[in-house]
């Protein structure tokens, strides 16, 4: 199963992406976190740090300096750009290469299109895009097949929230969007008006998720049961629910 995490800079992607990533692996799946981020920082709400976050960082700048040597196969670009995160989740960072060579499989494609390319059977795939309405619109047909938005009440975040739900629909995959940081009813209440009728999961403002972040720790690790955390494996176990464990 592929899903995407997409949504404005800032509203919560890379938070969700960890989060139920670790979660599926709690769950027995073997899962694959993609961190398609030009600011790739997936590895720290995935809980393998800060430090760790930036030497795998370093791996993938290499390609740009000459440093790291370039990888043909699919299975190459897991092993090179990879590193296992807790609870047996591999985070592999793809962001963009400035200069790529066309065609290599491990920088001359775009994320998008490396989850076309990775093969899925038997696993879950989570795609922590860039920020923006651009990933949704380069997504093709059955390139994922949950498409998570990520939203916050704000009014620029739910612009960007109502257009990717739309562009998301006509993908064809199943979208989920992720209500973030509701402090109340009226909230909620915006959020709803603005991407209309559709499948939400509602995570409150949530101080493990700010005490996560100062201390480059996975929220799953401050406190997996908070409420914040907890919306959000529970909604990791329902889509598990739809993928064939491994
Ligand atoms: N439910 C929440 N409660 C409290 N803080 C939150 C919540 N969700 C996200 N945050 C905080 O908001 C900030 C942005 O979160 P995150 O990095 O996950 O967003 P993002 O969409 O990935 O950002 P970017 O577009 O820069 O990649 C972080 O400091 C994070 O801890
Ligand atoms: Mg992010």
């Amino acid at each position: 199963m592929k899903i995407v995490v997409a949504g404005k800079g800032g509203v919560g992607k890379t938070t969700v992406s960890g989060t139920i990533s670790r979660a599926f692996a709690r769950a027995g799946h073997k899962v694959l976190a993609l961190d398609a981020d030009t600011n790739p920082m997936l590895g720290v709400s995935l809980g393998v740090g800060p430090e760790q976050t930036d030497l795998l960082v370093a791996v993938r700048q290499g390609l740009e300096t000459g440093e790291t040597e370039h990888e043909r196969s699919t299975e190459g670009f897991v092993e090179r750009f990879g590193i296992d995160a807790p609870d047996g989740v591999r985070l592999v960072v793809a962001s963009r290469i400035e200069r790529a060579n066309p065609g290599c499989s491990c920088c001359g494609v775009s994320p998008e299109s490396l989850m076309n390319e990775l093969e899925s059977e038997g696993m879950i795939i989570v795609g922590d895009l860039e920020a923006g309405i651009g990933t949704v619109m380069r997504l093709q047909e059955g390139q994922a097949d949950v498409i998570l938005v990520v939203a916050q009440p704000t009014a620029k975040s739910l612009n960007v929230a109502r257009r990717a739900v739309e562009l998301a629909d006509d993908r064809g995959g199943r979208v989920i969007v992720i209500a973030n940081r509701v402090r109340d009813a009226e909230d909620l209440e915006v959020i709803r008006e603005a991407v209309g009728e559709c499948d939400m999961v509602v995570v409150p403002d949530e101080p493990a998720i700010a005490i996560a972040d100062r201390d480059g720790r996975a929220a799953i690790d401050v406190d997996s049961d908070a409420p914040g955390v907890r919306v959000l494996v529970d909604l990791a176990e329902r889509l598990a629910g739809m993928a064939v464990p491994a």
